[in-house]
């Protein structure tokens, strides 16, 4: 496009887009020039700050003690963790919070005020409303890899998202290396290739002796550790997903053993209509089970700082555990009344087990189903009833229901103005529930999602990759 001096014109003074908006904008006259010798004055800055106000207006900012035209970053009392001011003349830019994170978004908010150098005159004062600022990926069904993901954070931070729910595990692959029990990665992380179109069948983890052509891929732990570090220097928390007993799948077929114990014709028939190597729900009648999930979620607990742990718990189809010997005989020692009390039996296992290590269970609203774990927090997303019931009696929610939250579904069901409409807490609650709702999250499931949108991501190394990988024939 022919730029003529009328629209260059428009342009420079058009003024620029604040997603999220901060609460209180203010366009001043004139405004700051940016250059490559425009110095910073740290005033208690972290030099981790320093680098993201350095990466956010791709300047080498040299450092300076003191000056009046500069970008000045001040740290000082009086602000709430994640509040920040932003102050733009024409002699300086200056940023004050309490906390690096608040420093950290004023840097964030500089970002997008920046119009090719120019930051128009302002003044910003901003803080968020809700504590959970939630996006989730959904890496079992596709795998998209390191690259992309420290892309994700990226972008999350940019718009102050500040949790980082990663669907680790699920139906369509193990994502994480788990040292304990290699077999969920080296089984688990491929299955067999089922073509572009995400098939619900169709799921089988032939293990790396087999001449299939795979699709998958996995994290090893110290890409984990390596992404925790990059997401909490930008301010993300990654809450990580574990999926049981449901959604499991890639876990039972790695671990037979987790699978409910069943009459051989009841278990032929239900592979042979699912289409699919193993059930989809582990057995939470096996003491074994209850055991594997504790020493999986040690070394999540060992690699992931987060306060939340998610566990799923959505969609569990309990038809098998009423038929399993194991799951009936722990329902009759514990006088549970049905398989949805079974559920939360098992559930309540993995909240005690977390409290004792001083994290909480976060859970899908079906954890509500047969009575809740003590500490647990729910994740409301087949819209806001559960969200409302966990609050009503005083357990902390995260709101996500279908209706506003689904970024995978369509924009027809679900345009960009619909998703901002969104208000998370329910009118229903009152007084102190409301403060139960920690936030809000935008849920990305990706069925139809098989790459990112600039193409497959390739920087899975050759050594993650078996033979046949379907990433190498891409
Ligand atoms: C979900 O969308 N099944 C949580
Ligand atoms: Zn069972």
């Amino acid at each position: 496009m022919r730029v003529t001096m009328l629209s260059a014109l428009i342009l420079a003074s058009a003024t620029p887009a604040l997603i999220p908006l901060p609460n209180q904008v203010q366009w001043n006259t004139g405004s700051f020039a940016l250059t490559r010798t425009t110095p910073v004055v740290s005033q208690g800055s972290s030099s981790e700050t320093l680098d993201r106000l350095r990466e956010a207006l791709a300047l080498p900012l040299r450092s300076e003690s003191g000056g009046d035209s500069a970008i000045f970053l001040k740290k000082g009392p009086g602000m709430a963790a994640e509040e920040y001011d932003l102050n733009v003349d024409s002699h300086s830019v200056r940023i004050s919070a309490t906390t690096d994170a608040g420093l950290f978004y004023g840097i964030q908010t500089l970002r997008q005020l920046n119009q090719n150098g120019q930051i128009a005159a302002c003044h910003i004062h901003d803080a968020p409303r809700f504590a959970w600022r939630g996006l989730l990926l959904d890496e079992s069904r596709h795998f998209f890899g390191p690259k992309f993901i420290r892309k994700y954070i990226d972008e999350m931070a940019a718009h102050k998202l500040n949790t980082f729910h990663w669907h680790l595990t699920d139906d369509g692959g193990w994502r994480m290396e788990v040292k304990r029990f290699p077999e969920l990665t080296k089984i688990g992380a491929w299955r067999k290739e089922q073509g572009v179109e995400w098939d619900y069948g169709n799921l089988y983890f032939p293990g790396p002796g087999s001449s299939a052509k795979l699709y998958g891929g996995y994290y090893p732990q110290s890409e984990l550790r390596a992404i925790v570090k990059y997401a909490r220097q930008r301010n993300v928390t990654i809450v990580p997903e574990i999926e049981m007993p449901g959604h499991s799948l890639a876990a039972a077929a790695s671990h037979p053993q987790l699978q409910c114990e069943l009459p051989a014709d009841v278990m032929a028939k239900y592979l042979k209509d699912s289409n699919s190597q193993a059930p989809s729900m582990v057995c939470p009648g096996k003491d074994s089970t209850v055991e594997f999930y504790k020493r999986v979620l040690d070394e999540v607990m060992a690699i992931f700082p987060s306060k939340f742990i998610h566990i799923g718990g959505d969609e569990v189809d309990k038809t098998l555990w009423h038929q399993c010997r194991y799951c009936q005989s722990r329902m009759h020692a514990l006088g549970l009344k049905d398989e949805n009390e079974l559920q939360s039996w098992f559930v309540r296992q993995m909240d005690a087990y977390l409290a004792s290590k001083g994290r909480r269970l976060i859970g899908w609203d079906e954890i509500l189903e047969g009575g809740l774990a003590p500490g647990a927090a729910v994740m409301s997303w087949r819209g806001i009833e559960g969200g409302i019931a966990a609050a009503k009696a005083g357990h902390d929610v995260a709101m996500s229901p279908t209706s506003h939250c689904y970024f995978d579904y369509s924009y027809d069901s679900i345009p960009t103005s619909r998703v901002y409409s969104y208000e998370p807490i329910p009118a229903e609650l009152t007084g102190d529930e409301r403060n139960r709702v920690l936030g809000g999250q935008g849920n990305i499931w990706t069925e139809h999602i098989p790459t990112p949108p600039e193409g497959r991501s390739d920087d899975l190394s050759a050594s993650r990759r078996p033979r046949g990988d379907a990433l190498d024939a891409a």
